[in-house]
C-alpha cells in the first residue's frame, strides 16, 4: 500500500531524472480473459491507454468494448476538472454494480485522479470493491499488481507515488491507429500555473533525448506511420531540463527531417514559444500548419493571478507573427471562464481577444477549483449562474468565428489524411486537413491511410464535408 501525498507532489529538486527499463518478463497468466479500458482526458492519457494495452495483451488478455463482458476494467482517468471526477465515480457505480453478479471481477483505477491524495483517501474509505489504484508514474506496475492480485488474493492494493518520476526508454505501445502515432518527447510540467492540477498529478518536466525521440519517430515511419503527433504538456519548454543545449526548434527540425509525411505537436505555452520556433515550422511542409496555442484570459490582471507568465499585448503579438509566417496556419485555443474574482471587465478582455484573434475553435471551461493548487485558496466572489452565463456568451463568439473560418473553406481542395470508415455512416469516411480540421468524405475507403485532396462541400461549426478530387 503506497498512498500520494500532495506535499511530495509539489516538490521540485534538483535530483537527476533516472532513465529505467520496464521489465517485460512475465507470464500469459490470463488467457481467456477479456479487460474492458476507459479513457477519461488528454492525448497523453490516451497514449498512457496504448502503453497500458499492451501490458494486458502481454499478460494474456483480449479486449472487449462490452463492459458486461470483462473479467478486468481499468478507468484511466482525468483530474483536471471536477466533472472529470464525477464522470469516473458515476462509471464506478455501474462496475460495483457488475461486481455484485460477478465477483471475480478486477477494478482497476489508474491515471490523474490517482495522484490525488483526496481521491484515493475516499476509493479507500468507500470503494473497497476497487481492486487496484495505480498512479502515472508507475503504470509498468500494472502487470505486477494484477499478478499479485491473482495469487493472493489480496483485498484492495493502493500504489501511487508522488514522485518527480523517471524516464523509460523502452516502453511498448499497442496503438489505436496504424497511420497516426503519439510519440511522447517529454512527462511533466513545472509551469504551476495556479489553477492547474497537472504539475502535481505527473511530476517535473522531463524531457527525453531527442535521439531516442528521433529514432521512435524513424521507427514509426518505417512501419508505415504517415503522421506523428510530439506530445508533452509544454512542448516548447523541450530541452530547458537538458543539459544537452539543444530545444524544440532543433528537435522540431530533426523531426521533419525524417522525412515522415506529417508532424504535429500538442500543448504550446506561449511563454516558451519562440519566434525560431516559428520559423522551423513555417520552413518544412511536413509540418503541419496547425497550433494549439491556449490563452486561457485575455485579462492581465487575471493572467497574472493564474500566473501565466505573459499579458494580452504579447499574446497577441506571438499571435500575429504566427499568422504572417505560418501561411494558411490554424489556431485554436483553450479558454477559462470565471476564473476566482473575475469581472466583467475581465471577461470583456477576454472576448476581445477572441474577437481579434477570430480562433479556428476554441475548448472552453469554467474554472473549476482543484485541491492543491494556489487559485483553490483564493475566495470567489463569482456566482456559477454569472459563470455559466459568460461560459455561453463566449461560446457564441467562438462558435460564430469557427464556422465563419469553416466557410472560408467551401469550394476549396484540402489535403486530407484518410483514417478510416465513418462510424455513424458507413459509405462514408472521414480524416484530418493540414490545418486539423475534421473532414467526412463520401467514398475514398480504397484511400485509407493516404494522403488526398479533398474539395470542400459544405462547411459546419466543427467539421466539413467533402468530396475526393479525382
Ligand atoms: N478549471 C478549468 N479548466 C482548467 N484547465 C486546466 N485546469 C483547469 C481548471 N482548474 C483547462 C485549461 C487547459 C485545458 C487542458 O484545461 O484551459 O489548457
Ligand atoms: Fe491529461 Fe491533465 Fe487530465 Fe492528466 S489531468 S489526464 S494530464 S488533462
Amino acid at each position: 500500500m503506497h498512498l500520494p501525498d500532495l506535499n511530495e507532489a509539489r516538490k521540485r529538486t534538483n535530483q537527476e531524472v533516472l532513465e529505467k527499463e520496464v521489465d517485460y518478463n512475465f507470464s500469459k497468466a490470463f488467457l481467456n480473459k477479456k479487460y474492458f479500458l476507459r479513457t477519461y482526458g488528454c492525448q497523453m492519457n490516451m497514449h498512457d491507454s496504448e502503453e497500458i494495452r499492451k501490458y494486458l495483451e502481454l499478460l494474456g488478455f483480449t479486449e472487449t468494448s462490452v463492459l458486461e463482458d470483462s473479467d478486468l476494467v481499468v478507468l484511466n482517468t482525468c483530474a483536471i476538472r471536477e466533472n472529470a471526477h464525477e464522470k469516473v465515480f458515476g462509471y464506478l457505480g455501474r462496475c460495483k454494480h457488475l461486481k455484485r453478479e460477478k465477483p471475480e471481477l478486477i477494478i482497476a483505477i489508474g491515471g490523474c485522479m490517482s495522484q490525488e491524495e483526496g481521491v484515493t483517501k475516499e476509493i479507500k474509505e468507500k470503494h473497497p470493491y476497487v481492486d487496484i489504484v495505480f498512479g502515472t508514474h508507475n503504470i509498468s506496475e500494472l502487470p505486477k499488481l494484477l499478478l499479485e492480485k491473482k495469487a493472493e488474493q489480496k483485498k484492495q492494493d493502493i500504489e501511487v507515488y508522488s514522485m518527480e518520476g523517471d524516464i523509460y526508454e523502452n516502453i511498448q505501445y499497442s496503438r489505436d491507429s496504424k497511420i497516426t502515432a503519439w510519440v511522447n518527447i517529454m512527462y511533466g510540467c513545472d509551469k504551476f500555473c495556479t489553477y492547474c492540477i497537472v504539475p502535481y498529478t505527473r511530476g517535473k518536466q522531463r524531457s527525453r533525448r531527442l535521439e531516442n525521440i528521433i529514432k521512435e519517430v524513424e521507427e514509426l515511419k518505417k512501419a508505415g506511420y504517415k503522421e506523428v503527433t510530439l506530445l508533452g504538456q509544454n512542448v516548447n519548454a523541450y530541452g530547458k531540463d537538458l543539459e544537452e543545449g539543444y530545444d524544440f526548434k532543433d528537435l522540431l527540425e530533426r523531426v521533419a527531417k525524417t522525412g515522415i509525411e506529417r508532424v504535429r505537436f500538442v500543448t504550446s505555452h506561449p511563454w516558451d514559444f519562440t519566434e525560431e520556433m516559428i520559423d522551423v515550422i513555417a520552413k518544412y511542409d511536413n509540418i503541419m500548419p496547425y497550433i494549439h496555442l491556449p490563452l486561457q484570459s485575455g485579462s492581465d490582471r487575471i493572467l497574472k493571478l493564474m500566473g501565466r507568465r505573459y499579458t494580452k499585448a504579447e499574446y497577441l503579438k506571438l499571435f500575429q507573427s504566427i499568422k504572417e509566417k505560418i501561411p494558411n496556419v490554424a489556431i485554436t485555443t483553450d479558454i477559462i471562464v470565471g476564473f476566482p474574482n473575475e469581472t466583467e471587465e475581465d471577461f470583456l478582455e477576454t472576448l476581445d481577444v477572441v474577437n481579434t484573434c477570430q480562433f479556428d475553435s476554441a475548448f472552453t471551461f469554467i474554472y473549476s477549483p482543484r485541491e492543491g493548487t494556489p487559485a483553490s485558496k483564493i475566495k470567489d466572489n463569482v456566482t456559477i449562474e454569472e459563470k455559466e452565463e459568460r461560459l455561453q456568451r463566449l461560446n457564441e463568439l467562438v462558435n460564430h468565428y469557427s464556422l465563419e473560418k469553416n466557410k472560408r473553406l467551401e469550394g476549396s481542395i484540402v489535403p486530407v489524411l484518410i483514417l478510416g470508415e465513418n462510424e455513424k455512416d458507413k459509405n462514408k469516411v472521414y480524416g484530418y486537413t493540414d490545418t486539423m480540421k475534421l473532414i467526412n468524405i463520401t467514398e475514398g475507403h480504397d484511400l485509407i491511410g493516404k494522403i488526398v485532396p479533398v474539395k470542400v462541400t459544405e462547411a459546419k461549426s466543427f467539421s466539413l464535408d467533402g468530396e475526393i478530387v479525382k
